[in-house]
């Protein structure tokens, strides 16, 4: 799970991101880079007593998106998993599947499991949304939903976002199926059926656009104060930071402060910075300065527990499609090569301070195939690194046997093919680019494998 790292060599991993082309050719793409910091993000925030968390989503956990994800964080969020649209689609029909998976693979890496999210007016199922309720019989649904869900994961969640996104901007509840039906003690009656369910779990509400000192977090602190006066169990906030480059508001440190003076714990629960696409080293730059300043002001605060980043690669933000011409939001870009904003991460949380160093990736493609053969070329570019030998890897899924290789030696052992260097095309420069191409047999079908650069 855990890979150790070494400073001068360039390490690369890959993951294949092709799409079907016309005709008979597919092309995969991989991606490596050279990481700059000598810890992974998780270690750096342990040291510190911090949680860095991601959004996952279940199905991805596999490959590059796995490895990083188990490597580089201590907590995940299912973005979508627990929603109450996705565990219960149907009245008293459940599907727990993705959110196990997740559960699963959070113990198997030692990861915490931040839960999200329970009461919320936004992913509820039709069922749900179109009924006609009495009160009571909302509140029940509430209650045993709650009791179900948090019952189910007892013991194994850290956290559980129970209530998500109660105010409006101006510091008035939303009127939501919860605040129309039951009234703001839907809040209250939520947390305390969370905390029946699984005393062990810390409790929060989470909002967006609190992050800064305005009218939305101050009604959110005015809720925590009184909610703690009753004695109604919540034990932290979460501040979403959905942020947009440039606009990391200069009260962020004050606002969590003011919060852990109440005596809460606050956690940044969704941090993402977008852009307007397409990015450029000048908006990565200050993106990377932003994530830095976030990260900051949670590590100067000893309550705020850590931060979670609304998915860690832009090929798997919610940005793109939420946000019509905007994304580069995540620490990552889309190929896995980890943008400044990786750096400056690592950096807030006392990592070194050398900038990533730039990538190096390889292109796997069939560029023709016949009954029975294929010719394949795989093409290795590097772009702000460079390398002095190559060697590529990967593993056939459907029986495709390497017949030949050109440019390079190849040796197949069962499925897995090995291919390194010629003596006369090691060295890929920065800038440069190497091919070499084989002939292959395949049957049945000829899927693009995953392709390791390393
Ligand atoms: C988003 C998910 O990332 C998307 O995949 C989904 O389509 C919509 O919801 N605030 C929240 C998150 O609390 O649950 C939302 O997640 C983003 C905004």
């Amino acid at each position: 799970m855990r890979t150790s790292r070494s400073s001068l060599r360039v390490r690369l991993t890959a993951l294949l991101t092709g799409a079907a082309m016309t005709g008979a050719a597919l092309t995969g793409a991989l991606a490596g880079t050279a990481h700059a910091a000598d810890a992974p993000l998780r270690d750096l925030a342990a040291a510190k007593g911090k949680v860095m968390g991601t959004a996952v989503t279940g199905s991805k956990l596999t490959g590059t998106y796995g490895e990083i994800a188990a490597r580089e964080f201590n907590a995940l969020t299912p973005g979508n998993a627990m929603k109450w649209g996705s565990v219960e689609p149907t009245r008293g029909t459940f599907d727990w599947a993705e959110a196990d998976q997740i559960v699963d693979f959070a113990e198997a890496s030692g990861q915490q499991v931040r839960g999200h999210t329970l009461v919320w007016h936004s992913q509820n199922p039709s069922w749900l949304t179109n009924g006609t309720w009495t009160p009571a019989q909302l509140s029940g649904l509430m209650n045993d939903h709650i009791a179900l869900e948090v019952g189910r994961y007892k013991g194994r969640l850290a956290t559980w976002d129970v209530v998500n996104e109660p105010f409006n901007e101006d510091g008035t509840y939303r009127q939501t199926l919860w605040y129309n039906g039951l009234g703001a003690d839907y809040i209250a009656q939520a947390l305390t059926a969370a905390r029946a369910a699984d005393p062990a779990a810390k409790l929060y509400i989470n909002d967006y656009n609190v992050e800064g000192v305005n009218a939305k977090s101050t009604a959110l602190y005015n809720l925590v104060k009184s909610l703690k006066e009753r004695g109604v169990p919540i034990d932290g906030v979460g501040l979403q930071a959905h942020l947009i480059l440039g606009q990391v508001p200069s009260t962020l440190q004050q606002n969590i402060q003011r919060f852990a003076d109440l005596g809460v714990d606050v956690a940044i629960t969704e941090l993402d910075i977008r852009m307007q696409l397409p990015s450029d080293s000048t908006k990565l730059t200050r993106q990377a300065a932003d994530y830095k300043a976030v990260m900051a002001a949670c590590v100067a605060v000893a309550r705020c527990v850590g931060v979670t980043v609304w998915g860690f690669t832009d090929s798997d933000s919610w940005i793109p499609s939420t946000f019509p011409g905007q994304g580069a939001a995540t620490p990552y870009d889309e190929n896995y090569a980890p943008k400044p904003a990786y750096a400056a991460i690592a950096e807030a949380l006392g990592g070194t301070t050398t900038p990533p160093t730039g990538a190096c990736t390889a292109t796997y493609s069939v560029s023709s195939q016949w009954n029975t053969g294929f010719t394949g070329q795989v093409r290795i570019a590097c772009s702000g690194a460079a390398l002095s030998s190559w060697k590529v890897g990967w593993t056939f899924g459907a029986g495709q046997q390497v017949t030949q290789a050109w440019n390079a030696t190849c040796a197949q052992t069962g499925s897995a093919v090995s291919c390194s260097n010629a003596s006369y095309n090691g060295t890929v420069p920065d800038g440069g680019s190497v091919t070499f191409g084989f002939n292959g047999s395949w049957s049945g079908s000829n899927p693009v494998p995953v392709v390791t650069l390393g």
